[in-house]
């Protein structure tokens, strides 16, 4: 008996993070899509000289955190700091986005969570049809998540938040469906993980007028394990399109909560095999233990 609970702690602390995460950050969020996961909360625009500027402004739940890294454009793991795609974006002016709302918010509801590494890959004003594989921001996005790996961490999920820009043309929004479906699994196939959890913001709004089509699409997406968050009522930029640094603070959380709600359980076994099942080897270790307890167990109890 003695034994069991002896190899139970030794396969726990197997699971757990090493201390120097800095090198080693285990919990991996892609963030992709367009302007609002970019980031344009506190952009505002000066309509007299038409000089658009952020205002610098960065709400408690986006400061920096000791836990949080952000893999840079350069593909190195920084502390990750407001905007976040500043240096992914860079042919806009960047503001609060969701991101560091989102992994401070994933921290606070649970301190043991580990390191967040971020990969932002979002470029504002980008259509679907950009994100197909083969094209620059699939293959980016790819490159940057394989390059995130290398650090011995596993990709949590994907954030998505995409789709103004095909609100445009009638035919574009009912085509939106399809499109978004193959990004998804295309990009779950060459991150060789059917399973990866994703998930999407239902738009806010859009640069034409057919936001419910896509809207729709996003809602009607038929593929596990894809979540969607709702931004429609959150505050907007006088613009009309773009979510003000609050709506940003209070999307961060929601997907956070979002997250959080589709893990099977809190550091539980279930969670545990299926990453196991994903082909993630340092799971594989702690599972074997696990396995093992449960014969010993099995055995110690009958005889
Ligand atoms: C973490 O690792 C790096 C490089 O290996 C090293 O420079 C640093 O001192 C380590 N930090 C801690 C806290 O051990
Ligand atoms: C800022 O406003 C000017 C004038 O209204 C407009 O031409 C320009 O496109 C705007 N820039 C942005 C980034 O919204
Ligand atoms: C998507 O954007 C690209 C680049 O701006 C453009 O060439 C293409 O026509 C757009 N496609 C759709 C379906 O809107």
């Amino acid at each position: 008996m003695r034994w069991f609970f002896f190899l139970l702690t030794l396969s726990h602390a197997m699971s757990l993070p090493s201390k120097n995460l800095s090198q080693n950050p285990l919990n991996i969020f892609i963030l992709a899509g367009q302007s609002n996961m970019a980031g344009r909360g506190g952009v505002v625009n000066d309509t007299n000289t038409g000089v658009t500027t952020w205002d610098g402004i960065v709400p408690p739940q986006c400061q920096p955190n000791p836990s949080i890294f952000k893999l840079s454009a350069k593909l190195t793991w920084v502390q990750a700091h407001e905007p976040l795609h500043a240096d992914i974006d860079v042919a806009k002016i960047n503001g609060v986005g969701p991101g560091l709302a989102f992994a401070n918010a994933v921290l606070t509801k649970d301190p043991n969570f580990g390191v967040v590494g971020l990969v932002p890959c979002a470029i504002g004003g980008t259509n679907i049809s950009e994100w197909e594989k083969g094209k620059f921001l699939y293959e980016q996005t790819v490159r940057r998540a394989n390059v995130a790996l290398q650090s011995g961490g596993v990709i949590r999920a994907l954030l998505w938040y995409q789709g103004e820009s095909d609100t445009v043309n009638k035919e574009d929004a009912e085509l939106y469906k399809g499109r978004l479906e193959k990004f998804f699994m295309d990009l779950r196939g060459d991150l060789q993980d059917p399973l990866l959890p994703i998930i999407q913001v239902t738009l806010a709004s859009g640069q034409g007028p057919y936001i419910n089509i896509v809207r729709e699409a996003q809602l009607g997406i038929d593929l596990l394990d894809v979540h969607c968050v709702e931004a429609k009522g959150l505050p907007l930029e006088p613009d009309g399109l773009h979510l003000t640094t609050q709506a940003q603070v209070r999307l961060g959380g929601l997907l956070a909560d979002a997250f959080m709600e589709s893990m099977p359980s809190p550091m539980g076994v279930s969670r545990t095999s299926i990453a196991a099942h994903r082909g993630f080897s340092n799971f594989v270790p702690y599972f074997f233990i696990a396995s093992l307890s449960i014969l010993l167990f099995t055995i110690l109890t009958f005889i």
